[in-house]
């Protein structure tokens, strides 16, 4: 007598992830606790808490601004490009483990040149672990320069021809930081010099910031994408525009809920924004700080939503089409996702 196989014994292949791409995070928010400790060692920097415990005791958010002071104050163990690249591998490796296939990534320049670090330290850190990714992990990268919509457009516009002048190999430019009292009408000569020099073009706006800041973020600096966009769903005529025109929304329901921008994960109005026909993806913003990787971010929503296949096909493509990869690579990776669609039937 025989017996058939147990459906789900240990011996079956672990199903493939989402293949997917991940267009909204700030590399200096994967910068986890361990890591923060083990740089401050290396460095020879005193740290405010005696242990992992005392700083993770911190991870509480109130609102952005509660988050930035922490995220802005544990950047200070990166002084070195080993540091940036070293936080930077340990992202990507656990964003190939998340079904990541390619990822745009930003990061804070002003925020290490105000602390003394050379923008090339910073810059070369990153984008030398960026530069190996593919052969070390499978995830095709590109960097994205986010400037501090808090600091000045003269200190952007100095830091932006900085990089121009170093050759340094970023694809675009973003905006981020305390949002409210920061409007994209603050930016608009920074947004064209980056249009000038043939730079894709990305904003935060509608995270905490009013509708109206995804409205000039779209028409004063031009953007091709919103991230974030929540707040966008307050403005009826603005959802018909931007489902029409299928601007893209890089969402990220946990760092919503952490950052108190919605009550609770079922309060997100990710279903609402995908029943209206806009371009939504997910993604994981500040990862370290914000409760999961953007697995994390989809296994909660398919908890909280009952999302299935169609949604996951839906959300995945959608990060596919919106990234700013060329067409051999974006017709590839779309082919994946078909592919794990069909495995999964
Ligand atoms: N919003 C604005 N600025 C940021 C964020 C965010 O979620 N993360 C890092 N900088
Ligand atoms: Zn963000």
């Amino acid at each position: 007598m025989t017996f058939s196989a147990i459906p789900g014994a240990s011996d079956a292949p672990a199903p493939a992830m989402l293949p997917k791409a991940e267009l909204h995070l700030h590399i200096e928010g994967t910068l986890e606790p361990e890591l923060i400790f083990a740089l401050a060692q290396r460095n020879g920097i005193e740290l405010p808490y005696a242990d992992l415990a005392e700083l993770r005791a911190r991870y509480e958010f109130t609102d952005l601004q509660s988050f930035l002071d922490l995220y802005y104050a544990n950047m200070a163990v990166l002084r070195t490009e080993e540091d940036f690249a070293d936080m930077t591998r340990a992202y990507l490796r656990r964003a190939a483990a998340a079904g990541v296939r390619h990822a745009e990534i930003m990061m804070d320049p002003q925020a290490h040149v105000a602390r003394g670090v050379p923008l090339a330290t910073a810059i070369n850190g990153v984008a030398s672990a960026l530069a190996a990714s593919e052969a070390e992990f499978g995830i095709s990268t590109g960097l994205i320069a986010a400037f501090l919509r808090d600091l000045s457009e003269e200190s952007a516009l100095s830091v932006l021809e900085e990089l121009l002048g170093m050759d340094a190999p970023i694809i675009g430019i973003g905006l981020d930081s305390a949002e409210v009292g920061n409007p994209p009408s603050k930016f608009v000569r920074l947004y064209d010099r980056a249009r000038a020099a043939g730079l894709r073009l990305i904003a935060h706006a509608g995270e905490e910031g009013p509708a109206s800041y995804v409205t000039d973020a779209l028409d004063l600096l031009g953007v091709e994408r919103i991230d974030h966009g929540i707040r966008c769903m307050e403005d009826t005529a603005l959802v018909s525009r931007m489902s029409a025109e299928q601007v893209p929304l890089t969402v990220c329901p946990l760092s919503n809920v952490r950052l108190r921008a919605v009550d609770t994960l079922a309060d997100h109005p990710l279903p609402a924004m995908l029943a209206a026909g806009l371009n939504v993806c997910v993604n994981s913003d500040d990862p370290a700080y914000f409760g999961g990787h953007v697995d994390d971010n989809f296994a909660q929503l398919e908890a909280v939503f009952g999302f299935g296949t169609a949604e996951l096909e839906r959300l995945a493509g959608n990060s596919i089409r919106s990234s700013f990869i060329g067409l051999e690579r974006r017709t590839a990776l779309l082919a994946e996702l078909a592919e794990w669609v069909r495995a999964r039937d």
